[in-house]
């Protein structure tokens, strides 16, 4: 691409005058593969002061070009775009320089300068279901910070726990409820002491509240039914209530006996999700950095922000206002960063995190991974952040907004009989039913059990990654068990199967080999004959594009595009060279050694590219199923 540029300037010196030679030959990546590899537009954009009509402009422009040693003939097309179509021995030459690459990541460029970026993704809350939105955060976050990691950034995993704030217990962090964290470990100190105190491990699940008389006592099999009697407890019973109020003094003042209840909660909770992330295969880099954390950071941030001149009272509450931002009777809309008792707020933890990170963890770019409905809360931490200087304009703050998960009929995400879906269970109904699957059950398979449980987790969790992932992850996504089990589609069976598929070509092609080849038919060497070939070489070849596509715009979406098209272009160069009465496809043909090295190396390289991504993903390619 650089010398291509190079050489446009060159031709829009000698076409129009020397002061061109240093103009923007507009050189881009052909938008569609019918017009080649790269697409000028300069010609558009000088007609004018040129006084040319742009197809003219560009026919000039492609008789001073000299790129006959790189391209095919130029065409110029439309209005006066010029395509550029380069010549199958460049192709064949970038094709052995991703074949050589003997690292894995097939010659995937390193970025030329390295970010430190905080990846803060997952992030469930305490004594709290993981809910179907912490499962695309998890999934989401965890592709991206492998995505940057080989772009060559060194990235920190942060889990953004729950831990403590507002919404420690609470429906949603914006509009939370205080009580929480006062009534969970009441309800834990009066019904299992010895867990609260640490002498004891237990379950969220084995946490039974003790039966009230006169009080429905819901069974609590999951934190929501332990959020839930803590709940009931607290609305009805004075001493309970009073019990909370005091709990909350304690803990804030530091009290042991409190604190080792929080704690225990806290431990109790981790255990649930780290059964979820080991069930994810989630990296095990992902380290858990609760809001607690920040607590003793709080106060200085409100010391800053007051010392800025950022801060304002309004109700007793102390509160940060931003130009721009209205409630709906147009008054302007506070960012409450203290409350009038005292209490801080989930911003106030952000504000803290995002000037941690800046400064301790010296993060040049902080993503967070959460659902869309958060979207204004980050703008407007991000905003109170830049201007009371937590992070300086090198540091960028992104947030990565996502739809929600809906159910097949597109509503809220519920089981049949509407509760919430526990991440547990749907994970191990995922497993389930890759395993019912026809083929890996069926009689006369060879295989052993270890090879089943392999490929079922392979294609249940995979399912679950892909199709969340290959979802442009602004939308909503419908949640399907049927659909992101399908072998046809954009799924994760489909690829897995295409994947298998070219490494059993290799293999039987390898067995054919050995009988009739000597050794020396190793090297790789790339021959581009039939159009199937070079466009399935051309697809392979965009492979660093799109990694720097979705460095920047955060798009795994685009991964899944890439590689859906890519089996689908092997697909239709396999065919090409199957013959017309199986079973001996030309790729396995002892045909002269040449051309069948020339496309085993593209099956090779396929193969390699298709791994990688997979792999980018979190899904385990299985070299057969
Ligand atoms: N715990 C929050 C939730 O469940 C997500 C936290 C995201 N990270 C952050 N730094 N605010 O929605």
């Amino acid at each position: 691409m650089a010398q291509l540029h190079e050489r446009l300037q060159a031709a829009m010196g000698s076409a129009f005058g020397g002061s061109y030679a240093s103009s923007d030959p507009m050189l881009a990546v052909a938008t569609k593969r019918e017009f080649g590899d790269f697409q000028c537009n300069a010609a558009l954009a000088l007609a004018k002061p040129l006084g040319m009509k742009p197809r003219d402009a560009a026919a000039k422009l492609v008789e001073a070009l000299e790129v006959s040693d790189l391209c095919e003939a130029p065409e110029v097309a439309g209005p006066g775009f010029l395509n550029l179509r380069l010549r199958n021995a460049l192709l064949e030459q970038q094709l052995a320089v991703m074949a050589a690459d003997a690292s894995g990541r097939c010659a995937v460029p390193r970025a030329a300068e390295p970010l430190r970026t905080v990846v803060d993704y997952s992030s469930p809350n305490i004594a709290k279901e993981m809910h179907v939105g912490h499962l695309r955060s998890t999934i989401i976050g965890d592709t991206l910070a492998r995505l940057l990691e080989l772009r060559g950034h060194p990235v920190v995993r942060l889990n953004h726990v729950g831990d403590w704030g507002t919404q420690f217990g609470s429906p949603s962090p914006t509009a939370g409820l205080r009580g929480g964290r006062r009534m969970l470990i009441t309800h834990l100190r009066q019904t299992a002491p010895e867990v609260a105190s640490g002498a004891a491990e237990a379950e969220l699940s084995d946490l039974a509240p003790a039966p009230r008389p006169g009080l429905a006592s819901p069974c609590p099999t999951d934190a929501v039914a332990f959020y839930k009697a803590a709940k009931a407890r607290f609305d009805a019973e004075e001493d309970f209530a009073a019990a909370s109020r005091r709990e909350v003094v304690a803990l804030q003042s530091g009290d042991e006996a409190s604190l080792a209840a929080w704690r225990s909660l806290c431990a109790t909770s981790e255990a649930a999700f780290s059964k979820v992330y080991s069930a994810l295969r989630v990296d095990e880099r992902l380290v858990t950095r609760g809001e607690s954390f920040y607590n003793p950071r709080l106060p200085s941030v409100l010391e800053d922000l007051e010392a800025g001149g950022l801060l304002q009272e309004s109700d007793g509450a102390r509160c940060v206002f931003l130009e721009g931002y209205t409630n709906r009777d147009g008054e302007p809309l506070p960012v409450i960063v203290q409350k009038s008792d005292g209490g801080f707020m989930y911003s106030t933890t952000d504000l803290a995190a995002i000037r941690q990170r800046a400064a301790d963890e010296e993060a040049r770019r902080v993503l967070y991974v959460t659902d869309a409905g958060q979207a204004l809360h980050f703008q407007q931490v991000f905003e109170i952040a830049r201007r009371a200087g937590f992070a300086p304009d090198s540091v960028s703050l992104e947030h990565v907004p996502f739809g929600l998960v809906q159910g097949e009929d597109g509503k809220k995400f519920k089981t049949r009989s509407g509760e919430t879906v526990k991440l547990a269970d749907l994970l191990d109904e995922a497993l389930r039913r890759a395993r019912a699957d026809a083929r890996l059950e069926a009689e006369g398979r060879e295989e052993g059990e270890e090879f089943v449980a392999r490929v079922a987790a392979a294609v249940g969790i995979g399912a679950v990654k892909y199709a969340d992932l290959a979802m442009n992850r602004q939308s909503n996504y419908r949640f399907s068990f049927d659909k992101m089990l399908s072998l046809t589609g954009n799924t994760a069976p489909y690829m897995l199967y295409a994947y298998a598929r070219v490494r059993g070509i290799q293999r039987r092609a390898a067995a054919a080999a050995s009988l009739d080849a000597p050794a020396a038919d190793s090297a790789a060497g790339f021959v581009l004959r039939e159009p199937a070939e070079v466009n399935l070489a051309r697809q392979l070849l965009r492979l660093g594009q799109v990694v720097s596509d979705v460095e920047r715009d955060l798009l795994p979406s685009k991964l899944c595009e890439y590689i859906f098209e890519l089996a689908g272009d092997f697909n239709r160069f396999y065919e090409a060279h199957l013959p017309s009465s199986p079973p001996a496809p030309a790729l396995l043909r002892p045909l002269n050694a040449a051309p069948r090295r020339a496309l085993l190396a593209l099956c090779e390289l396929t193969a390699a590219v298709l791994a990688l991504n997979l792999r980018i993903l979190g899904i385990e390619p299985l070299e057969r199923i």
